[in-house]
């Protein structure tokens, strides 16, 4: 039986910068989708349009596909576009995509604007192949133009993870802020997040933040096989 009148049907998302660019990203990715794929989805905004794109052609052709969220807000997005949604535990997504904050000439990333990056990279790491979705805005020379590098904390470690962290000599290390709520923003986890600027990220990065006791994961992407699809 369905729900009346289901509270998950006023989800809207907000106003999407460069709407049009990512909109043709998500036309690109919705025409990949076969029936019976099991499909890993990113979040953010670019990933919502992909994901309100392929809702239509499985509405249109009678597709059967399943989804794997990343987020609360792509989990809500699901339900209410009516993809039904699977788990890592029961599935192996046949491929995912997902969006990014950078990337740089050899493909690395920064990932997490969103806060999702822990549930994204082990989505990525679990799919045999990945897209990451980006409109012209994303290409960098350097990774940590534009954008800090997330990092996921568990809360008691947070004066331990803050005082390791500038080891790697940062220019400035933030406890990220909610809007909408008093207080830091609390992750799906259950964690903080710490936006870490650097001039320059130094080599081996990912693997030194992930050595931190308390550090969940980290919005950087390193040395991942991942294709890039973006608006040509
Ligand atoms: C969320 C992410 C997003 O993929 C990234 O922030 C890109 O978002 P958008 O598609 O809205 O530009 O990593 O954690």
């Amino acid at each position: 039986m369905k729900w009346k009148d289901n509270i998950i049907d006023s989800f809207v998302w907000g106003e999407i910068a460069r709407r049009e660019e990512k909109e043709r990203v998500a036309r690109l990715i919705a025409a990949m989708v076969k029936d019976g794929d099991v499909v890993g989805i990113g979040s953010g905004s670019t990933s919502y349009l992909a994901l309100l794109t392929i809702a239509g052609r499985v509405k249109r052709e009678g597709l059967f596909v399943r989804a794997i969220p990343t987020s609360l807000e792509i989990t809500m997005a699901c339900a209410g576009l009516g993809i039904p949604v699977t788990n890592l535990e029961e599935n192996r997504p046949d491929w995912t995509f997902d969006g990014a904050d950078e990337i740089d000439p050899d493909l690395n990333l920064i990932k997490g604007r969103g806060g999702a990056m822990f549930r994204e990279k082990l989505l990525i790491n679990s799919s045999p192949k990945t897209y990451i979705i980006a409109d012209s805005s994303k290409r960098v020379a350097r990774l940590g133009e534009k954008f800090p590098v997330p990092v996921e904390v568990f809360p008691q470690a947070l004066t331990y993870v803050g005082q390791a962290l500038k080891e790697l000599a940062p220019t400035d290390i933030r406890l990220r802020m909610a809007e909408g709520k008093d207080g830091p923003i609390i992750t799906e986890n259950g964690n903080l997040i710490v936006d870490v600027w650097f001039d320059g990220i130094p080599e081996g990065a990912e693997v030194a933040l992930k050595s931190i006791t308390g550090v969940i994961e980290s919005g950087l992407f390193t040395g991942y096989a991942v294709e890039i699809v973006d608006a040509g």
